[in-house]
C-alpha cells in the first residue's frame, strides 16, 4: 500500500505553487522529482566526502570511493546483475546507448544489420545512425500496430544471417507500451543476435531482472528514478563488455600507458573515463534505497490504477480526445490530442492552471510520422501522484479545450 501523503511530504517540490495555483507535476516521463533524502545525499557527500575516487591514499578518498561502488552494488542488486563488473555508469540512458554503438558498433561491418522498432526515442536511432558514418550498417524497423504493440511476426521476419543487434525500448515514452522484453529476447537469442534495451521508461515503474530477461545490453536513468541528473546505468554481460573495445580514454580506464602501447582496466572501469559523478552516483544508491522502501511492485500496483483512472476520465470528460497507445500492458504513459487542438497550444493552457505535461514529438519523431500527427499532449504519472492531481488534470483539459 502506498501512503501517498507521506511520500509528498518527501517531495518539497509538490507544495510549490504555479501561476499561483497549486502544481500537479505530470511530466515524470521527461524526468521525476527528487525526495529530500536525495537532495540530502547529495548535500551530505559535498559536504562531507568531497574527494576524487579510486586514486587518493587519503580517507576523504576512499569514503567517496565506498560510496560510489556502494551505490554500484546496489545498482546490480536492483537489476538482479551478476556482477558490479556489468554496470557501467555514464551520464544516462542517451550515453549509454551511444557506448554500445559506438563500441560494439566499432567491431561491425557494411552490410550488417541491426533491428529497431518504429517507437524507438531519438536515443536509440540517431547513434545508430552516426554508426553509419563509417559503417553502412542497415537499420530494419519493426512496425507497431494500431493498439501501439509490437508485431511479433514482423519481428521475427527482420531477422537475416546478417543481423548483429537488436536494440529496441522495454515501454515507450509516448503511446507507454511495455514490450514483451521476454519474447524479444528469446526470439533475438534463437537468431543468435545480442539485444539491447532502452529502459529509460520502464524501469522507474516496474521490477526489471536482467538476469531472468536474459537481455544483453540494459540502458536506463537515474533522473527518471528519482535519482539526480546526471547518471546512468549501462548493464552490459561480461562476455560482450570483456570483447568490446573503450567508448572514451582517459584516466580511471587505463592499466598502463606508454606512448607505444596502452593496456585497459578491468570491467567496470574500462568503459568509464575520467572522473565519474561520483556524488550522484552515491545519491542515486539513496534513491534505489527510496524505491526499494515503499517497494516496486506497490508502485507499479499504485501507478496502474492511477492511469486507468485517468484514462478513464479523460474519454469520459473530453468530447473529442483520442488517446494514443492501447496495449494491453502500458507505463503510466497518457499521450492525447482534442479534437484538432495542437498540443503546444493545449499545453499551455494547462499550465496555466498549475498542470505540468510534456507536449510535442517527445523526440520520437518517426512515431510521430507513423501516427500522422505532428506531436501530442502527454501526461505521466508518478507514485506521489494522486486521484486529486487526475481530476485537476481533466477538469483543466476540459476547460482548455472548451476554450476553441
Ligand atoms: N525522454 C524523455 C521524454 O520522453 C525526455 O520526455
Amino acid at each position: 500500500m502506498i501512503d501517498v501523503n507521506k511520500i509528498r511530504a518527501d517531495f518539497p517540490i509538490l507544495n510549490r505553487k504555479v501561476y499561483g495555483k497549486p502544481l500537479v507535476y505530470l511530466d515524470n516521463a521527461a524526468t521525476s522529482l527528487t525526495p529530500q533524502p536525495v537532495v540530502d545525499a547529495i548535500t551530505r557527500m559535498y559536504n562531507c566526502h568531497k574527494a576524487n575516487v579510486h586514486r587518493g591514499v587519503h580517507a576523504l578518498s576512499q569514503e567517496a570511493t565506498d560510496r560510489m561502488e556502494g551505490a554500484r552494488d546496489k545498482v546490480r542488486d536492483y537489476i538482479g546483475a551478476k556482477s558490479t563488473a556489468e554496470v557501467i555508469f555514464t551520464r544516462g540512458t542517451t550515453e549509454a546507448i551511444n557506448l554500445v554503438a559506438s563500441s560494439f558498433g566499432e567491431q561491425l561491418a557494411n552490410g550488417d544489420e541491426i533491428i529497431l522498432t518504429v517507437m524507438e526515442h531519438h536515443s536509440n536511432i540517431v547513434p545508430w545512425q552516426l554508426l553509419q558514418r563509417h559503417t553502412r550498417v542497415k537499420l530494419n524497423v519493426v512496425p507497431v500496430d494500431a493498439r501501439g504493440e509490437l508485431d511479433l511476426d514482423a519481428y521475427d521476419d527482420c531477422f537475416t544471417d546478417n543481423t548483429r543487434l537488436v536494440a529496441v525500448c522495454h515501454a515507450s515514452n509516448v503511446l507507454g507500451t511495455v514490450n514483451p522484453i521476454k519474447r524479444l529476447v528469446e526470439i533475438a537469442h534463437s537468431h543468435g543476435v545480442p539485444i539491447l534495451i532502452d529502459g529509460a521508461q520502464a524501469m522507474p515503474h516496474r521490477r526489471v531482472n536482467v538476469a531472468e530477461l536474459d537481455c544483453d545490453f540494459y540502458a536506463f536513468s537515474s533522473h527518471k528514478m528519482y535519482g539526480p541528473n546526471g547518471v546512468g546505468v549501462l548493464y552490459g554481460k561480461r562476455e560482450w563488455l570483456e570483447q568490446m573495445p573503450p567508448y572514451q580514454g582517459g584516466g580511471e580506464m587505463i592499466g598502463t600507458v606508454s606512448f607505444e602501447r596502452t593496456t585497459y582496466a578491468e570491467l567496470p572501469f574500462k568503459f568509464e573515463a575520467g572522473t565519474p559523478d561520483f556524488v550522484d552516483i552515491a545519491a542515486f544508491g539513496t534513491a534505489l534505497d527510496y524505491i526499494n522502501a515503499i517497494g516496486i511492485d506497490a508502485i507499479a500496483h499504485y501507478e496502474q490504477q492511477l492511469l486507468d483512472y485517468a484514462t478513464e476520465r479523460l474519454r469520459g470528460e473530453v468530447p473529442g480526445v483520442r488517446v494514443f497507445g492501447e496495449a494491453s500492458h502500458k507505463c503510466p504513459v497518457l499521450s492525447f490530442l482534442v479534437r484538432d487542438i495542437n498540443s503546444y497550444d493545449m499545453g499551455v493552457l494547462l499550465d496555466r492552471q498549475g498542470i505540468a505535461v510534456r507536449t510535442g514529438h517527445h523526440c520520437a519523431e518517426p512515431l510521430m510520422r507513423h501516427l500522422r500527427v505532428t506531436g501530442t499532449v502527454r501526461a505521466s504519472f508518478a507514485f506521489y501522484n494522486t486521484r486529486d492531481d487526475v481530476d485537476r488534470f481533466v477538469a483543466a483539459v476540459a476547460r482548455a479545450a472548451s476554450m476553441f
